[in-house]
């Protein structure tokens, strides 16, 4: 696919002297359009072989930098962020989430942190949606059956799903995904409900229910999108008592982060039927994950692409380069977190 290079974001006309003198480093090598614009117009320290950098790694080669382009490959725990290089001034991540950052410690260092909210809203409410119906129709055990070449005879019975037309969807986290994901749910029919931490006003719930109690939305849900940020109080959000509360036979879908889902809880949930599909495209401890997952033909599973176009991944990386570009300029941040 040719890199598009579309709208280089708001740094696009006129290289300034002061981010020519900013050194910049970047923990992992971004898209072809981003990195170029990247190299143009900072004093660049990219990551040639794109390895992913431990603590000690990341600590030597932010030294002399004052910003860091970094992603969710990194932890940014309390310990690294104490032992940043003075230098570091500013940290824009690669990503809207922020569960792999210390925003507490970032905060007390006086470290920025910047992230990318919005731009990637479209590209990850698609995947959710793709997740839901992989699951639902079990697309990917009918494409293993194809391509191990076991395809038989058209039959009645054979490969069925579940439609989503005419179904109770449950989104648990209303922010700009989860509104995405009504938007899109509702062109397929389907009846839209929610479980936030505060209910919104009507113009961003698109026209879906609010349910301050989740468990009492849980038992009207036929499918169920996670589309929260990780915190202290999502953490295995989805476990074994919230599925109990599930009608029999809900698909669900995990576009947020792994551990929103408690494994041991899904799997079973899973191997007994009683949750009919899953659709995952997050696991905790990426990139490894529970290998019973591989196991099931009920589960159809991404490897984290929620955001993965080359669209959305320019605007992400776009959108760190302009946080850097308003630090070092001393203009307002389009996206500052800490
Ligand atoms: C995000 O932006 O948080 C995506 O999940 C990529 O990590």
């Amino acid at each position: 696919m040719t890199p598009a290079t579309g709208d280089k974001g708001q740094g696009d006309e006129l290289m300034s002297d002061a981010t020519k003198r900013f050194p910049l480093m970047a923990t992992r090598l971004m898209p072809e359009a981003v990195e170029a614009r990247f190299r143009d117009e900072f004093d660049a320290r990219p990551n040639e072989e794109d390895t992913p950098l431990d603590r000690k790694l990341l600590i030597e080669r932010a030294e002399g930098c004052h910003g860091i382009v970094g992603s969710p490959t990194e932890r940014f725990d309390a310990e690294t962020i104490a032992l940043l290089p003075e230098s570091v001034e500013i940290l824009a991540t690669f990503s809207v989430g922020c569960d792999h950052i210390d925003l507490e410690a970032a905060k007390a260092r006086g470290l920025v942190v910047c992230n990318t909210p919005d731009v990637l809203t479209d590209a990850t409410a698609d995947t959710t949606i793709l997740c839901l119906l992989g699951a639902a129709r079990m697309a990917q055990s009918a494409e293993a059956v194809l391509r191990r070449g076991e395809w038989g005879r058209w039959s009645p019975r054979g490969m069925l799903g579940t439609d989503m037309t005419g179904k109770r969807l449950g989104i648990v986290g209303m922010g700009r995904i989860g509104q995405g994901v009504a938007r899109r749910a509702q062109g397929f029919g389907m009846e839209v409900m929610y479980h936030n931490r505060r209910e919104r006003p009507p113009e961003e719930a698109e026209g879906a229910t609010f349910h301050a109690d989740a468990a009492e939305m849980l038992p009207q849900c036929d499918f169920l999108a996670l589309t929260c940020p990780l915190t202290d109080e999502t953490h295995h959000w989805l476990n074994a008592e919230r599925i109990a509360l599930l009608p029999d036979g809900a698909v669900v879908a995990n576009t947020a982060r792994g551990p929103v889902v408690d494994d041991d809880a899904l799997i079973p949930a899973l191997e007994s039927g009683r949750v009919a599909a899953a659709g995952l495209d997050v696991f905790t401890g990426e990139p490894k994950l529970d290998e019973r997952y591989l196991k099931l033909e009920n589960a159809f599973l991404l490897p984290h692409i929620g955001s993965a176009t080359i669209e959305t991944r320019n605007a992400m990386g776009f959108r760190c380069l302009d946080n850097m570009k308003a630090h070092a300029e001393g203009t307002d941040y389009p996206s500052r977190v800490a």
